[in-house]
């Protein structure tokens, strides 16, 4: 017997993770994703997916970013160490950040004392790792989340523990209250229309998946520039464009990334491309995490969840805000007298 209907609004690495904890945390819960995009049709299967949130990245407070961030970290190591990691598409990764612009530029507040190694780049590194001399580095080890095998991985999990997936287009998020209790609202970019959010705005984002199977490390540099493998490709970028809804990849940018990338890590003039990808950052000040009662057409009360807005981390911060979320449809739900 099932008690709590919830629909999950998205299919990318938000709405996933969320649906999965949905599952794994409420008793008899019956969970449904409904979306009109999976897989490579959302932003996520565009990300290099590195776990290394940037500055920017912002909850409503300090506090509540860094818990983010710390339960992203130890849910995904969790995951990379369990027998199922590569079948999930986690794996650990290390890497450099260079830059000639400042220190701060190569340190991360978040994440230091939380991965395993993070550390300033020796003299030797800075000036002879890269053809190119560096003023400022840093050394770390984090870990990877290929959204090209996580998305359909948990997918699948989803629905072998019950879930079911809809492919439908939603226009209106109160309207879901007829036949659900609950709406958790993972739209990403899709919000700005669900939502009249004009708070949330696309990064544009350009990369080019190459294949190079020797390159084994990470590299950051200034200019947007990263070079990052993964499980099936190694992805070079990048760019972010503000305000841009441009889908179609831009062969300049191409050009740019290309010559940035071959200029820090010479040995990919070898590389062949595989696919340029274009994605739209779903970017907002703070990622929105919120609890809100909307009335539908039909006179009832909805509770929806609202959880969107994670820009350039969405796949760093997924499991952290998808606790959060969860937590927050618990609280509407405890306020039911059913509990
Ligand atoms: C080039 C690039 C590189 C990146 N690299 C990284 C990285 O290395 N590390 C990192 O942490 N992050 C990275 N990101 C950021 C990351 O991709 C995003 O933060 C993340 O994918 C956002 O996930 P999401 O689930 O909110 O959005 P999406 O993946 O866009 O999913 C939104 C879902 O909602 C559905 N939807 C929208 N509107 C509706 C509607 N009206 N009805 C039904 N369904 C709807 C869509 O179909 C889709 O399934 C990168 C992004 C880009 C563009
Ligand atoms: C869960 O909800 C879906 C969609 O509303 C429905 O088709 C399914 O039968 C329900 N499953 C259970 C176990 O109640
Ligand atoms: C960084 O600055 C140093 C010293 O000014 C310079 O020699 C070097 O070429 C610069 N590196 C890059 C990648 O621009």
């Amino acid at each position: 017997m099932t008690d709590l209907k919830v629909a999950v609004v998205g299919s990318g690495v938000i709405g996933l993770t969320t649906a999965i904890e949905l599952q794994k945390s409420i008793r008899n819960a019956n969970v449904s994703i409904l979306s009109d995009g999976f897989n490579e049709d959302t932003t996520s299967w565009v990300a290099a997916g590195i776990f290394r949130p940037g500055g920017e990245f912002k909850g409503e407070n300090k506090e509540i970013t860094q818990k983010w961030i710390d339960d992203s970290w130890y849910y995904w190591k969790n995951i990379q160490d369990s027998r199922y990691g590569a079948e999930a598409g986690v794996t650990e990764l290390s890497g450099y950040t260079f830059s000639n612009r400042s220190e701060n530029a190569v340190r991360n507040p978040y994440i230091e004392k939380l991965v395993p190694i993070y550390r300033p780049a020796t003299e030797t590194e800075l000036t002879s790792l890269c053809p190119q001399k560096w003023k400022f580095g840093s050394y770390y080890s984090t870990l990877l989340i290929e959204n090209s095998i996580y998305l359909p991985w948990a997918t699948e999990k989803f629905k072998a523990d019950g879930g079911t997936v809809i492919h439908q287009r939603v226009d209106s998020l109160p309207s879901l209250g007829e036949k659900y209790d609950i709406v958790v609202n993972c739209a990403g970019l899709g919000s700005q229309t669900l939502c009249n959010d004009d708070e949330l705005v696309p990064v544009r984002g350009q990369v080019i998946k190459v294949d190079a199977p020797w390159l084994k490390m990470f590299f950051y540099a200034d200019s947007s520039t990263y070079i990052i493998p993964g499980f099936k490709s190694v992805t070079l970028g990048g760019c972010r464009e503000l305000g841009s809804y441009d889908l179609n990849p831009d062969k300049y940018v191409s050009l740019g990334i290309r010559e940035r990338c071959e200029n820090l890590v010479p040995s990919l003039k070898g590389a062949r491309e595989i696919r340029t990808l274009v994605g739209l950052r779903p970017y907002r000040k703070s990622v929105r995490v919120e609890k809100e009662t909307k009335i539908c057409m039909c006179g009832k009360k909805v509770k929806i969840v609202h959880h969107y807005g994670h820009g350039g981390y969405g796949v760093t911060a997924a499991p952290g805000t998808s606790l959060h979320a969860v937590r927050l449809v618990k609280e509407m739900w405890a306020g039911n007298s059913k509990l």
